[in-house]
């Protein structure tokens, strides 16, 4: 008899969840953590710290730049930056604590160690050389992402910094030198950019944020520019020199060409982040990989080993921990014999920066490549009355529907906000709903909503406040 129908290897939002839904639907669960504290990346080095950064740091730039012209005068704001990182430090014990309350509550027990696949139905579970054998029905693999690496420099974490190192600083770099302008090196150069820290980002292609739609990533950068940063697209960063006081870092043109040498105290590596499978014995279980190295699955999760499921960073698909947690959901359903399932056309993407970028559904460039005739409605925050009279006039709604049914296929907002204002969108879109339902969906007003549903109504040429 095995000990447990379901041992989920990890404790990320993919595997956590998957713990709680699977007792929820009343199997006994078990999780594996190698790590000292549950939450997986989103709540000890992502998602969740970095937010606490961003929004501390936002809070520093308010009161030292927007406070007086709304007539609150306060003296310059000083930086107490291990005050900002004890916040920090408090918000990521607070959700790891929230997360083993959820385990206790939920019967499921934590065990400590490293976890490998033995093979259908047995999990070693291993700590401080000393290890045992598991007995499972199921076995889900949740181990997440680690950081990609450029090759020939090395992350030290100090000055050569990941993610990881970039959210523990212990001072304001000078100059800091970012590779990569995804998702990270914007919010993170964001963060040190408002603590004082003079701001380059160097990216391989030709614009930034690859993915989103262009329209929104090219306004998106002028106002990062109005900000003060400084980007070097088309150009990548091949070797640092740390002999000396100061980085000297060799940028090349992705074309080819001339290098030039940037000076930098800190440099960012964030290049993407490649699936994590060490130490989990996937060759000798018999688990098959896909040619980028994640763990390869049918649409129910399955891999090449029966009773051995796979989910989040680990899988293909967007390395988002809201998919991981749909996922973890998804797939224990399917163990229990329900029809779990994730509509992967359907998820939303957030840049928490100011103003924020948010998106779901197909860009401009996606439905012109797959030939699909659609109609765009836009509206910007300029026209949007509660944007006026806060003064964050920053940024657009767009909405990009199909021509013939004007069903909603794309939103995309760059705005104050704009995270939380994607959901409406994303519900729309889950029912197949059209611009004509959101527009002729009342919105309470002074809202910034009200500037998504001008967009639906642009969609149809009759948008009223412009
Ligand atoms: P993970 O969260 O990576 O968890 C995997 C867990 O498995 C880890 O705890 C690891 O220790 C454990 N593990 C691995 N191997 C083993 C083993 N053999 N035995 C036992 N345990 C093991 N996503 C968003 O949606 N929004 C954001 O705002 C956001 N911000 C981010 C900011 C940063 C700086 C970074 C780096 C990522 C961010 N992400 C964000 C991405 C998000 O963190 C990931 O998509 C999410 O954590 C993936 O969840 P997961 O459960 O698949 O894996
Ligand atoms: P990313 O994939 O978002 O961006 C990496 C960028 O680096 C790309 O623009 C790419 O073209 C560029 N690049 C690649 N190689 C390069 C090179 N040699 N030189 C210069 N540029 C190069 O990856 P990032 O920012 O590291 O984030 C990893 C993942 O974490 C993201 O895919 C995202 O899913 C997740 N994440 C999500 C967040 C959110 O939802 N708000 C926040 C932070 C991370």
């Amino acid at each position: 008899m095995a000990t447990y129908d379901l041992v989920v290897i990890g404790t990320g939002p993919g595997g956590y969840v998957c713990a709680v839904r699977a007792s929820q639907l009343g199997m006994k669960v078990a999780v594996v953590e190698k790590n000292a504290t549950l939450g997986g990346t989103c709540l000890n080095v992502g998602c969740m710290p970095s937010k606490a950064l961003l929004h501390a740091s936002e809070m520093f730039e308010e009161a030292g730049h927007s406070f007086a012209k709304m007539g609150v005068s306060v003296s310059s704001p000083k930086l107490d930056l291990p005050a900002m990182m004890n916040f920090k430090q408090q918000g990521i014990d607070g959700n790891v604590k929230g997360v083993e309350f959820l385990m206790k509550k939920n019967k499921v027990d934590v065990l400590k160690g490293t976890g490998k696949i033995l093979g259908t139905g047995k999990v070693e579970v291993s700590a401080d050389g000393k290890s045992q054998t598991i007995e499972t029905k199921n076995i889900v693999i949740a181990t997440g992402s680690d950081i990609a690496r450029l090759k020939g420099i090395e992350i030290d974490e100090k000055r050569i910094v990941s993610s990881t190192g970039a959210l523990s600083l212990d001072k304001v770099p000078g100059k800091l030198l970012i590779v990569g302008a995804g998702v990270i090196g914007l919010e993170l150069g964001s963060v040190w950019k408002r603590l004082g820290a003079e701001v380059v980002v160097v990216e391989f292609l030709d614009r930034i944020l690859p993915g989103m739609d262009g329209e929104i990533a090219k306004q998106f950068q002028r106002i990062l520019e109005k900000q003060g940063f400084a980007f070097k697209l088309g150009a990548k960063v091949t070797a640092v020199d740390t002999s000396g006081k100061t980085l000297k870092a060799t940028i090349e043109p992705a074309a080819g060409g001339a290098a030039e040498t940037l000076e930098a105290d800190v440099v960012l590596v964030c290049i993407g982040r490649v699936p994590y499978t060490d130490a989990l014995g996937l060759k000798e279980a018999g688990v098959a990989l896909d040619p980028r190295g994640r763990v390869q699955i049918d649409p129910h999760f399955a891999t090449s080993v029966k009773g051995v499921y796979a989910i989040g960073d680990v899988v293909a698909g967007p390395m988002l921990a809201h998919k991981a947690e749909d996922e973890g959901v998804a797939v224990a359903e399917i163990i229990a014999g329900q029809a779990g399932h994730v509509n992967y056309d359907v998820i939303p993407g957030v840049v928490y920066t100011t103003p924020e970028v948010s998106s779901v559904g197909k860009t401009e460039e996606e439905l012109k490549q797959a030939g699909v005739a659609y109609t765009v409605g836009k509206f910007p925050f300029t026209a949007n009355g509660r944007s006026k009279v806060n003064q964050t006039t920053d940024g657009f709604v767009k909405i990009l529907a199909d021509a013939k049914t004007d069903r909603v296929l794309g939103v995309h907002i760059i705005g104050r906000e704009a995270g939380e204002m994607i959901h409406e969108a994303c519900v729309l879109m889950e029912f197949g709903g059209s611009a004509e339902d959101l527009a002729r969906t009342c919105h309470a007003h002074p809202t910034r909503s009200e500037a998504v549903k001008e967009a639906a109504l642009a969609v149809g040429k009759r948008a009223i406040h412009m």
